[in-house]
Formats: structure tokens, sequence, C-alpha cells
């Protein structure tokens, strides 16, 4: 249900959940070093306890109570705090287990969301807080979106209304000598090497990595899916080649302006934004997403962005995960 402020507070101060919009999704809030309140996020969620949530503080000093930040953390923290950067790094011992999966580091990030910070202010703790939808669904970017995912079980909600940016934050592995990106998002691998002067690899090398490691937490592929079935082409090319479209499917193109190369085909089609603007299109995504899987389509056919952009990279590693099979 909506909720206020200080019901909210409330919630979280006696160990439970609550809903909280930040500038990426809505995330799902517990006190985040309290490993009963941390085990009520995994069991609405459905997450599996391999997969750990990330811990969101108001500033640097805090983020120093639960890990180690080293010099590169502080500068990126500096640059880029508040906002959508997690960092991993080596975990302090105050942070329960349950919240890691048992891993020795902890992703930590401060958020921007003014609704958020007010909250994380007034409470003496951190909170732990993954995306609000139950695990491997599509992230929520509105108050709705959660209220329809978890229906009688949601915990109180604070609607900010729709979230700011739209996919979730950058996170940024600082725990080994070779720095990495485990998910891209609005800050680039780029915008990281400028501000601290050293190369960071991205996430298809580190999805590789991981896997032979066997320890890829929540990078795996599976994510973010809407139930109904979707087909991902490579190019809007690619989609108006595709022969098996019936009458009852959605096509899902960025740009309003290539609409008008659909209409020869069977079925609707929807753009993301009007002329391409990336920012417009994170924003959307997952909304569209949510609306349209109310809709019972046969399938969804989604088009990677073409652009050469590392937004553009973001929105397609989401995209592909939302056509990823489940199996
Ligand atoms: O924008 C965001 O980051 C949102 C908002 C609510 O802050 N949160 C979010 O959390 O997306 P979540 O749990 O949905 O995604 C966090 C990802 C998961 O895939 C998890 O596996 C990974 O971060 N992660 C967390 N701790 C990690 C660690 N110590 N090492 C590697 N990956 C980690
Ligand atoms: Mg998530």
């Amino acid at each position: 249900m909506i909720s206020s402020f200080a019901h909210c507070k409330e919630q979280l101060e006696d160990g439970n959940l609550a809903i909280l919009p930040t500038e990426t999704v809505y995330g799902l809030a517990a006190n985040g070093i309290d490993p009963i309140a941390v085990k009520k996020i995994f069991s609405l969620k459905g997450r599996p306890p391999t997969n750990p949530v990330i811990l969101h503080v108001s500033n640097i000093k805090d983020a120093c109570k639960y890990t180690f930040i080293d010099e590169n953390a502080e500068k990126l923290a500096q640059h880029f705090w508040p906002g959508p950067l997690t960092l991993i790094l080596k975990k302090r011992d105050i942070v329960p287990e349950v919240a890691t999966a048992g891993l020795s580091t902890v992703g930590i990030r401060s958020p921007s969301n003014a609704v958020f910070r007010k909250m994380l202010t007034s409470l003496s703790f951190p909170l732990a807080a993954p995306s609000a939808n139950p695990s491997n669904r599509t992230s929520p970017t509105s108050a709705s979106q959660v209220l329809e995912m978890f229906g009688d079980l949601c915990p109180p909600i604070m609607d900010d209304g729709p979230t700011e940016l739209g996919i979730e934050s950058t996170i940024l592995n600082l725990s080994s000598k070779k720095l990495s990106i485990l998910r891209p998002g609005h800050i680039s691998a780029a915008s990281i090497e400028k501000c601290l002067g050293v190369p960071v690899s991205t996430c298809i090398e580190l999805h590789e990595e991981h896997s032979k490691l066997k320890k890829s937490p929540g990078t795996s592929k599976v994510h973010y899916a809407p139930k109904t079935p979707s087909i991902l082409h490579k190019s809007v090319k690619d989609c108006l080649e595709y022969k098996n479209i019936t009458p009852n499917d959605l096509i899902i193109i960025h740009s309003s302006r290539d609409i008008e190369k659909f209409d020869r085909l069977p079925c609707k089609t929807i753009a993301l934004s009007k002329n391409g603007n990336l920012n417009e299109i994170a924003r959307s995504l997952f909304g569209k997403l949510h609306d349209f899987d109310k809709l019972h389509y046969n399938q969804f056919h989604l088009c990677l962005n073409e652009l050469k952009d590392d937004l553009a990279y973001a929105i397609n590693d989401r995209i592909r995960r939302a056509c990823a099979k489940n199996s």
C-alpha cells in the first residue's frame, strides 16, 4: 500500500521491509546490518541466498563503517556519489553474511533520490535494497508496478513518481586488482577510467571470467524477464526481415522515427522514445515491458540499440536479459 515517510521509517526501524524510490529503480529496503531483516528481503523476492544484496549509505564516511574504502573507491565516491554507481569492496565484519551471500565483499552505493536520502539520514543503519521485484522479473520504475508484482504481500511504499533514470546502477568491482564492470549503467567505463586514470574492463570480459570462477551472483543471463516470450533482433533491419511475426505479437523499437518502416508488418509496433534519445529509452524500457506484459501478447520482438554509445550498451544489456530463455 502507498504509505507515508513516517510509517516506512517506523517499519524499517522495527526490522521490517519498505519500498523506497531511488534515481534508478524502486528498491525493497531493510536494515542492512540486521540479518533477520535482510532475510525478509530474500524471502519476499524469492531470491536465492547465493545472490547478495547491495547496501545504501548517505556518504563516504558511512561507507567506511561497512567497507574498506581504498584510494580508488574514495576518488570514485567523491566524483560520482550521490548517484548510480555501486562499488564492490571488501566488507567489514558488521555486514552480515546473509547480505553478501557469504562473500568477503559487499556492494555499496549512495543514491541521489531525495526521499531515499532523507530516509538514510533519519536512520542509524544502512539500507540493503535490491530492486523491488520478485526474483528474475523486470525491475520496477513506478510504485504501481511494485504493487502489481507483490499484490497483498507488498510492504508499505513511498511513492515518488516514475524514477529518473530507469535502469539500475553501474556495478564496478574494486575488490580485485583488475577493475571491472559487472553491470553496465548510466556511469560508463570511460568516465570511470577518466576519473581514476586506470583501465576498466567491461562486463562481457567479466561475465566470461566470472563464469569460469563460478562466482557471478546476479549476473545470470535470465533477469529482468517479462512473462511474455521475447525475441531478440540484432537490428531494426533484422526485425523487419523476420519471417515469423504473427498479428498478436508486439514489436518494441527505440525511436518513433522508425515506426513507418514497420507499417507493412501484421502486428502493432511501439517506440520507447520519440527520436531515439537514449536517456528517454532507458527511462521507459522497464515501464513499457511491465505495461505490455499485462496485455497478453503472443510474443514481444525487441531490437538492440544500434548506437555506439555506453548508455546504448547498458540498455542492450537489459534487452538481452529480457530476451534470455528461462533454461
Ligand atoms: O540501481 C540499483 O543498483 C538498484 C537500486 C534499488 O539501488 N539496486 C539493485 O540491486 O539493482 P539488485 O540486488 O537488484 O542488483 C544488485 C546486483 C545483483 O546482481 C548482485 O548479484 C550484485 O549486485 N552484487 C551484490 N553484491 C555483490 C558482490 N559482493 N559481488 C558481486 N556482485 C554483487
Ligand atoms: Mg535486481
